[in-house]
């Protein structure tokens, strides 16, 4: 049943690249045993007997975050220039591409990030749905992270927000919860027999990195393959990726179809792209190593602003780790609030103009509504009773030249 709407595409197939349970929370994609029992459960007691750690840590922004004002001078960053990228598929906020890794957090905070995900596998932690070469140990953590305080209280954060906002030149904030933090995750094997896939020798990675970097992106083994997000801004913050690992890094389609990676991110950086313009992924390391990536997910849509954020790669039947109920009920009261302080602006805008004198802009007026309506639709046309086009969509895979 469709709602209304004639489609070609009325349910999610598998065939297309979608998740067809993914009202039941995709038990097609849950994290295997071996895996829980195995690497997860080490991982975990390794953190616990660490000396001081402690559970019920508060998190304590001038401890936690490490950050210095001298590092928005010091960190390299990348315009859509730099990436000699002409043409985008939505306008891009401004002229910001990416910044090179710069130091964020501190270990005890990493501890305590890995930790509370870890130990919300169970109901949080979903196998993905799309991924290039993606074994029992990649996997995806978000969607509820209502019980880990810790976790919450660093990603909505107002020092992080401004970090983020100064770095990109643009006012953002954390959007709705159940994407507030994902976290990707790809843990090293401690099977024997799986360790032979990986390379022997310093030779054997060089070779196969050189041949990732000379490719388009679309064979680099991910946890996401080539992908535009769906939010404005994430803040990708490693928080496991040894310094011995080789491969891993984030990786960007540059205007000219070839790959930059943005270089070795060490523990407890933060990297930050546009996200929404730029096509990227995130490669997993060519040797048998954890890479953890936290990413907070920002949005425009500040002061009465609509944002700019869809449900494409985030949507139930396209990402598992997003719970059916609680992502649209998270989703439509976001935008919902973006709205009604959006409509209030206008409102109010229109009242002050005509009581100063300056009249009713009719133009202006029918121009704001197009938007309004644009916005409108953008709530709810890509939702599953609605419309199931294949994943990914087509754009995804399309050079900018040829947007
Ligand atoms: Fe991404």
């Amino acid at each position: 049943m469709t709602a209304g709407v004639q489609t070609l595409y009325p349910k999610p197939l598998k065939s297309n690249g979608l998740v067809e349970s993914y009202k039941d929370y995709c038990p097609t994609h849950i994290i295997p045993e071996k895996t829980i029992n195995n690497e997860i459960n080490s991982m975990i007691k390794l953190i616990e007997s660490k000396p001081g750690f402690n559970k019920n840590l508060k998190f304590d922004p001038l401890k936690h975050i490490i950050f210095n004002d001298e590092y928005y001078k010091s960190t390299k960053t990348f315009t859509l220039d730099d990436l000699e990228i002409e043409k985008t598929h939505i306008k891009p906020l401004n002229n910001f591409g990416a910044t090179f890794p710069f130091k964020l957090l501190s270990e005890e905070a990493i501890d305590m990030l890995i930790w509370e995900a870890l130990t919300t596998i169970d109901t949080n932690g979903r196998l993905p749905n799309l991924a290039t070469n993606a074994t029992r140990l990649d996997f995806h953590i978000g969607c509820n992270f209502k019980k880990s305080k810790f976790t919450n209280d660093l990603a909505k954060s107002e020092i992080l927000s401004n970090i983020v906002s100064n770095f990109v030149g643009y006012k953002l904030k954390p959007v709705w919860e159940s994407d507030l933090v994902h976290i990707n995750c790809s843990l090293a094997t401690n099977d024997p027999i799986e360790l032979n896939k990986f390379p022997k020798d310093q030779n054997e990675i060089e070779k196969i990195l050189k041949l990732q970097d000379a490719c388009d992106g679309q064979d680099i083994p991910s946890t996401l393959g080539v992908h535009y997000d769906s939010i404005s801004i994430p803040l990708v913050i490693m928080l496991d990726l040894p310094n011995e690992a080789q491969g891993g890094q984030t990786t960007i389609l540059t205007g000219k179809n070839t790959v930059t990676r943005v270089p070795d991110p060490p523990r407890g950086s933060g990297t930050l792209i546009q996200g929404r313009v730029l096509r990227h992924l995130a490669s997993k390391p060519v040797t048998n190593h954890n890479r953890i990536s936290f990413v907070i997910s920002y949005a425009t849509g500040v002061d009465g602003e609509l944002d700019n954020c869809v449900t494409t790669s985030l949507k139930p039947s396209v990402l598992p780790k997003n719970e059916f109920n609680k992502f649209y009920k998270d989703w439509t009261e976001y935008k919902f609030l973006k709205l009604e302080s959006h409509l209030k602006k206008i409102r109010e805008q229109i009242v002050d103009d005509y009581e100063q004198g300056k009249g009713f802009d009719q133009e202006l007026f029918v121009e704001k509504c197009l938007k309004i309506e644009k916005y409108f639709h953008g709530i709810y046309e890509e939702m599953e009773c609605v419309e199931n086009k294949p994943y990914p969509p087509p754009y995804f895979n399309t050079p900018y030249n040829e947007l």
